[in-house]
């Protein structure tokens, strides 16, 4: 594959500069504001897949924003990767605590800083150079289908109903997607597990309207304390969570699996130091790493309500609000989950209070397999580039669709990302190592020779 590497080097600069273009538009999907944008970077994937070599590369629309695909079918009785990943982006908000403009990448320090660098469109982007290198060097050892799809991070409701409809479209042997991190770049290592998401948003209601605290405080429920104290009542003494029913799905690990979860190198100071706290804090029993992955859990994401202005101002709220997310491990249903977290919400409400439980999206978890012959293609082919033979390891996040091209097209996924927990996804600042980008181009390409070897018996 070395003829490959001096490709890839010869085109460095190229690689890097299309993939800033591709950054400065600023697709964020949640907001309508940026609605044509992410219609214009659309079609800039379309026009990227194009050049690369694919064939038939379209901009699906949906109800939402566009799906771009392409495919390159050398022979129909090969095996196809089905590659998938997403051009849309997290809101760049709070826009004051970046260091250079979301959408005007800057390399520093080996890092390339952008919104969307890490998550998902400097990952995403790897597989259309990986693609382009196959082409112009000898062409591609299987077929490859490519879906880049622009609603992952609202939680891909479209896609879902363009899998369903696209069957035979999307029809493959496995699904291989870069969205993921590594332990560390010394540390490569492969996700073998997503979690699943229930997020609902709570809306507390005391008075008609907002009073005056001096004169009706003390005798009036007061929304904001409600919900403060409902939220509280939502973990135990040991952080478990409350609700009636919530772990009766999941799945304990064995000693066995646990043991080799724990195998992971993981410095719990570095961490605390990293993050700047002065502890740890989780579900009794269970180390960090098993509660930030294996383990389900309530976060708050948002909280609501009263004066929030410059200042002071004496008022008792007549409203408040909150954005509640759960991480579900596997057999855990998603709709389930969030029926009893309704049900249970109201029923703790305080008197003089009422409250309306509104789901947003969700998405069930995964679990990949660590002795499939695609599993062991990505590992080969990480081994070979990084040297050492990846980890594997479960994640904490949500990819929605894996759980879906499960079920819909019986494929499984190999999650193949080559982030770090540190490249600041969702958040100001976000980065992604040029070296980590290069690592992934030069790594597909030994994906697609190891997988095509191994399906043909080789
Ligand atoms: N790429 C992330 C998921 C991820 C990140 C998985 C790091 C494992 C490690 C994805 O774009 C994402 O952010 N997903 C959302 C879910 C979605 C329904 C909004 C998430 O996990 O919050
Ligand atoms: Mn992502
Ligand atoms: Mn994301």
């Amino acid at each position: 594959m070395q003829h490959l590497d001096t490709y890839i080097e010869s085109n460095k600069d190229r690689f890097l500069n299309e993939l800033l273009d591709l950054l400065r538009i600023p697709s964020v999907s949640a907001d309508p504001k940026y609605k044509a944008d992410v219609a214009r970077c659309a079609e800039a994937v379309k026009q990227r897949m194009e050049e690369a070599g694919l064939d038939k590369v379209e901009v699906c629309p949906t109800a939402g924003h566009p799906i771009v695909y392409g495919e390159k079918i050398i022979d129909p009785t090969l095996p196809t990767v089905l590659v998938y990943g997403h051009y849309d982006v997290q809101p760049p908000d709070p826009l004051d605590l970046w260091h250079s403009g979301p959408f005007d990448p800057v390399i520093k320090d080996g890092m390339i800083y952008a919104r969307g660098s890490a998550d998902d469109k400097g990952q995403f982007y790897m597989h259309v150079k990986a693609v382009e290198t196959m082409m112009q060097n000898g062409g591609l050892p299987c077929n490859v289908k490519v879906m880049i799809e622009g609603e992952e991070e609202v939680g891909s409701d479209n896609l879902g109903l363009f899998v369903s409809a696209n069957k035979e479209k999307l029809a493959a042997d496995v699904v291989l997607i870069s969205d993921t991190s590594m332990i560390a770049n010394d540390v490569p290592s492969i996700n073998t597990g997503l979690r699943g998401l229930s997020y609902l948003e709570v809306e507390v209601t005391g008075p008609n309207r907002d009073l005056h605290s001096g004169v009706y405080g003390g005798a009036v429920a007061n929304p904001i304390n409600a919900l403060c104290e409902m939220i509280a009542s939502l973990h135990d003494a040991d952080r478990r969570i409350t609700i009636p029913g919530f772990y009766d799905a999941v799945v304990e690990l064995s000693a066995t699996e646990r043991a080799a979860l724990a195998e992971a190198p993981f410095d719990e100071e570095d961490y605390k130091k990293d993050l700047q706290i002065d502890a740890v804090r989780g579900e009794k029993g269970y180390t960090s790493e098993e509660r930030s992955s294996i383990r389900p859990t309530l976060d708050v994401n948002g909280i609501w309500g009263g004066y929030i202005g410059e200042g002071a101002k004496t008022v008792l709220p007549s409203k408040a609000y909150a954005k509640i997310s759960m991480r579900l491990v596997p057999n855990q249903k998603s709709d389930a989950i969030t029926k009893l977290f309704q049900d249970h919400f109201v029923k703790i409400a305080p008197p003089g209070v009422k409250v309306v439980v509104k789901p947003h999206h969700g998405g069930e978890a995964a679990v990949t397999p660590i002795d499939s012959p695609a599993y062991l293609a990505a590992s080969k082919a990480m081994e070979e580039t990084f040297g050492k033979k990846p980890i594997p390891t479960r994640g904490g996040g949500s990819i929605p669709i894996v759980a879906l091209f499960e079920a819909e097209l019986g494929l499984k996924t190999v999650l193949f990302g080559f982030g770090l927990d540190s490249d600041n996804i969702h958040s100001p600042n976000e980065k992604y190592g040029v070296f980590n980008y290069f690592q992934g181009i030069r790594s597909i390409p030994r994906f697609f020779h190891h997988y095509a070897g191994m399906m043909n018996g080789k």
